[in-house]
């Protein structure tokens, strides 16, 4: 439900849908496809005609060495997988940051209908005019974040920009704090959405060109979504991953939520098994 009623959202706004490509990129810089843009870069670097300037997909991904690696995180909470599904829209030259924003917005809240007031958003604190959609679309103050949260490339060349995220509250029955706090992985916000506002090309030599259009690629954890709507704590809980961890329980004689540290070998089996 999640996967089509995403689709057909940016399906009615003119994108084209397309099928998820391989997790083998044609890329030398990478070893697997690591985000629904993988696919894109040639076109969101002008070196491809892009097919069309308004894409959606629900992107197969990899996050399991290299700058985006997963893998070590894995288990120690319950929101990290080496393998999980991205869905993404892109604007190849097409809208760019009031457009995007205004559509997430409404589709987390109106759409999918999750509760505003739990929604938490961050910009890089360059973006004055993100942070100033954000405030107009929803009547949110942005928390301002570095390159760390908020600036996104693929790998360490390449299209890139500044990007602002959509953070969800669990509840205050959960530990964490806010993004950009020190206990920001406690738990309690868990990130859902990022939108990139694709604006350079990092070069061979750290030097960041523009691109000289503007693009937007982002990106939405199917099983982080799933997470949010059916109101559990963790991606394993969800209908997409606990029927492999029941089998895991199964298998090993454990039971989940005993001992902490046998959950964490009953989430990585579980991931890796997957
Ligand atoms: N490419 C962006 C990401 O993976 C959307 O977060």
């Amino acid at each position: 439900d999640i996967r089509k009623t995403f689709l057909s959202y940016f399906e009615s706004r003119g994108h084209k849908i397309v099928p998820s490509a391989s997790l083998i990129p044609n890329d030398p810089s990478l070893l697997f496809t690591v985000a629904g843009m993988v696919p894109w870069k040639g076109i969101l670097q002008g070196t491809e005609p892009a097919f069309a300037t308004r894409v959606a997909d629900v992107q197969k991904c990899i996050r399991a060495g290299g700058k985006h690696n997963d893998l070590e995180e894995v288990g120690f909470d319950g929101r990290h997988h080496t393998f999980f599904e991205m869905l993404g829209n892109w604007s190849f030259g097409d809208y760019f940051k009031e457009e995007a924003i205004a559509m997430s917005w409404e589709l987390l809240t109106s759409v999918f209908g999750l509760d505003p007031n739990r929604i938490v958003v961050t910009t890089h604190y360059s973006d004055d005019e993100a942070a100033a959609i954000w405030k107009k679309v929803s009547g949110k103050d942005a928390i301002l974040l570095g390159d760390k949260d908020n600036w996104w490339s693929a790998g360490d060349t390449g299209p890139c920009g500044p990007c602002t995220e959509m953070h969800y509250d669990l509840g205050e029955d959960m530990p964490g704090g806010l993004p950009g706090t020190p206990d920001e992985d406690g738990g309690r916000f868990v990130e859902i959405w990022n939108d990139v506002f694709m604006q350079y090309n990092k070069n061979e030599e750290g030097k960041f060109v523009p691109l000289g259009r503007h693009n937007v690629d982002t990106g939405m954890g199917v099983e982080r979504i799933a997470m949010v709507a059916q109101g559990v704590e963790s991606t394993f809980e969800t209908d997409v991953l606990k029927h492999i961890l029941n089998k895991v329980c199964e298998i090993t004689g454990k039971t989940y939520k005993e001992n902490n540290k046998t959950d964490i070998s009953l989430r990585i089996v579980t991931d890796h098994a997957r």
